[in-house]
């Protein structure tokens, strides 16, 4: 184990800890960004992982003793969060969103979508959340945004869909997890491929990276599949071809919900449509809503 994190060994509460843990972690060059935002934060989420709390921990449990184990196990982690560069939630293999923890590997994106503030606002003001009864998700990953929108609004049916085997399976898991088998059906899917019906809202958070900024992330996002951020030269490339087949799968006051970020402004030059930009309390930017009768008038 390496010697950086001995210094550890020596905290007897879990004020101590967290106050090591940030130390430590804000004097290496990490990348924050997966689900907390600063080296606080992030030593916080270990606490709460350590402690097996849904919650941050208030002033009284944070003078709670620590024992041998807990603190090996806090060394474990700070190897693989410095050493290996791998983003938290890649290590506890949970991920909260929109308050629900949600299982996550490898094998999917670290949800931090701010799609979660438009769910817990049952996306007031920008929709009437009564009118919707279809919604479909594509490219869910771990679930987290389709599962979301099941618990929030309760007489909705969803359907999610992902091109990767390996990402069905994990939406499969937290699906049964949250018990919501039978409300959100997870579909193995190219796209529109192999949907039917027609949806009141279509919401996505494609892959939208450009190759430029590909090349240049951080160690930590070489943990996430590619497959989940690679979207060609301007980062359009499923963003095109979401909102060119769209169109028949929507219903006649259909909305189209699309989380393009880093390539926002592209899409905002590429296609000449009037798109609404989503405000965000919580931060967050680049997603934007279009009616379906905008798309339909492109074809
Ligand atoms: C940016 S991630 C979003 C994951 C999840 N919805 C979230 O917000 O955390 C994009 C997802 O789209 C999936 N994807 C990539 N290409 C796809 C395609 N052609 N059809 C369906 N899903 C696709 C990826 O596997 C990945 O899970």
């Amino acid at each position: 184990m390496d010697t950086r994190f001995e210094l550890i060994n020596r905290c007897s509460t879990y004020e101590e800890l967290l106050h090591d843990l940030e130390s430590i972690l804000s004097n290496e060059d990490l990348f924050f960004g997966h689900g907390t935002g600063n080296a606080m934060d992030e030593s916080m989420a270990i606490i709460m992982f350590l402690s097996e709390s849904a919650d941050t921990l208030q002033e009284g449990e944070l003078k709670t003793a620590t024992h041998e184990d807990l603190l090996e196990k806090a060394k474990e982690i700070l190897y693989q969060r410095i050493v290996e560069s791998k983003p938290l939630p890649y290590i506890t293999h949970e991920a909260y969103f929109c308050g629900k923890k949600f299982y996550v590997d490898e094998r999917v994106l670290i949800p931090r979508s701010p799609i979660a503030e438009l769910i817990n606002n049952r996306f007031e003001p920008w929709l009437n959340s009564n009118s919707l009864k279809r919604i479909l998700e594509i490219g869910t990953g771990s679930g987290c945004i389709a599962l979301s929108i099941a618990e929030a609004l309760s007489h909705i049916e969803v359907v999610a869909t992902d091109v990767s085997s390996d990402a069905i399976d994990v939406a499969l898991r937290n699906t049964k997890a949250l018990g919501l088998g039978n409300r959100v059906e997870i579909i193995e899917s190219d796209l529109f491929e192999n949907v039917n019906g027609v949806f009141d809202l279509i919401i996505t958070n494609p892959p939208y990276v450009p190759s430029k900024i590909m090349s240049d992330l951080p160690n930590e996002y070489l943990h996430e599949p590619s497959l989940a951020l690679a979207a060609g030269d301007n980062g359009l490339d499923f963003i095109y071809r979401i909102l060119h087949d769209a169109p028949p799968f929507l219903s006649d006051n259909g909305i189209v919900i699309i989380e393009a970020g880093v390539a926002s402004e592209n899409m905002e030059k590429e296609f000449n449509m009037p798109f609404v930009w989503i405000d965000f309390e919580k931060g967050g930017e680049g997603v934007a809503l279009i009616e379906a009768s905008h798309l339909k008038k492109t074809d």
